[in-house]
């Protein structure tokens, strides 16, 4: 059973929001602009479009439903459907994430967008199906847009199975994930050889390494890439504390340091979805304009890198 009534008010939920635009220096319903100058990009396989910004759920969603009250989760779940947001990112090993999940998709009005992502992340053909089925109930979806298989586990057997469910229509869309540089070499070898519609992994301005292979073998074989860690885990605030934006950053509409470590990533042409991870609806505001507006070019996105070695 869903229905929680949210704790924070509408009206403390407009003070929010409003706060987080004048920091922004933006208007306040700019940040609920869904579809004005949003930034997509089509999945190679199908051509179907999806908004550059998602949303990651590992620790932030892994909460007991009786904590969902004093959290500002309904009111991110809410404002990321506000703003355009599509893809939700979860697994089986983020604890209670996928159940959170249902639970605020329960209640979140969404005009259709959602675009569901889970793993499995087991060893096993029967204990593979069982968790992605048991992932499917927590959600609450029908049918997964993505399923992918969690670091490269077992994917041998899991592969057989996603093709098999992508055909019977249990899922859309198959993939496979890793983060901050495990597996690489068998990663890439997996992508060389093994049909898959996206892949998963990390990459953000202080950890460029997929640049050099994996991203160029996504776009050869026409893979749709999920970028996972795009603030290193929230790291890369620790390196800019207390350091101004600098005034430039306003020529590809950025206004805070979580949009140019976005922007940042969005920028790359292979990226198509990038799913950061907050407990904060400031933060998720933040995060979700970082997908509108202008992007830095080629130049611009070295002149971030230098300014930031700089600092
Ligand atoms: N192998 C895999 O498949 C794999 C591995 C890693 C990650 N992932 C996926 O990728 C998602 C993202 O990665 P991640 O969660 O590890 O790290 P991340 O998104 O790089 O960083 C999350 C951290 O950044 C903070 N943050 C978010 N937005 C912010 C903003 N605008 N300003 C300041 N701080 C901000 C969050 O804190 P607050 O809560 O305070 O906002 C949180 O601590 C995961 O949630 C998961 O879905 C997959």
């Amino acid at each position: 059973m869903y229905k929680k009534a949210p704790t924070l008010s509408r009206r403390a939920l407009m003070k929010a929001i409003c706060a987080t635009a004048a920091a922004l220096h933006i208007a306040p319903q700019e940040l609920f602009a869904a579809g004005r100058n949003k930034i997509t990009r089509a999945i190679p396989a199908t051509g179907e479009t999806l908004a550059v910004m998602g949303l990651g759920t590992s620790r932030t969603f892994d909460i007991d439903i009786d904590e969902l009250g004093q959290s500002q989760l309904y009111e991110v779940m809410q404002a990321f459907f506000d703003n355009g947001g599509q893809l939700i990112d979860s697994s089986p090993m983020y604890g209670n994430a996928e159940t959170i999940i249902g639970e605020l998709l329960g209640t979140a009005k969404n005009s259709g967008g959602l675009f569901s992502a889970t793993k499995v992340w087991s060893y096993g053909k029967a204990a593979g199906i069982e968790q992605m089925q048991r992932s499917m109930d927590r959600m609450g979806v029908q049918v997964m847009d993505l399923m992918q298989i969690h670091n490269l586990r077992d994917w041998q057997v899991h592969i057989k199975t996603l093709r098999d469910w992508k055909e019977q229509g249990k899922i859309r869309y198959t993939g496979i994930t890793t983060s901050h540089g495990r597996y690489h070499g068998e990663l890439e070898k997996i992508l060389k050889t093994v049909p898959l519609d996206f892949v998963q992994l990390s990459y953000n301005i202080d950890n460029r390494i997929a640049e050099e292979r994996l991203l160029p073998i996504a776009e050869d074989k026409g893979i749709a890439t999920l970028i996972n860690r795009p603030f290193q885990r929230g790291s890369l605030f620790r390196l800019v504390k207390g350091k101004p934006l600098p005034d430039w950053t306003a020529e590809f509409d950025c206004a805070s340091w979580g949009q140019y470590f976005l922007k940042f990533v969005a920028s790359h042409p292979t990226v198509t979805c990038i799913i950061p991870a907050t407990t904060k609806i400031k933060h998720l505001l933040d995060n979700m304009a970082a997908g509108f507006g202008r992007l830095p070019d080629a130049k611009m996105r070295q002149r971030m890198i230098r300014h930031l070695q700089s600092l």
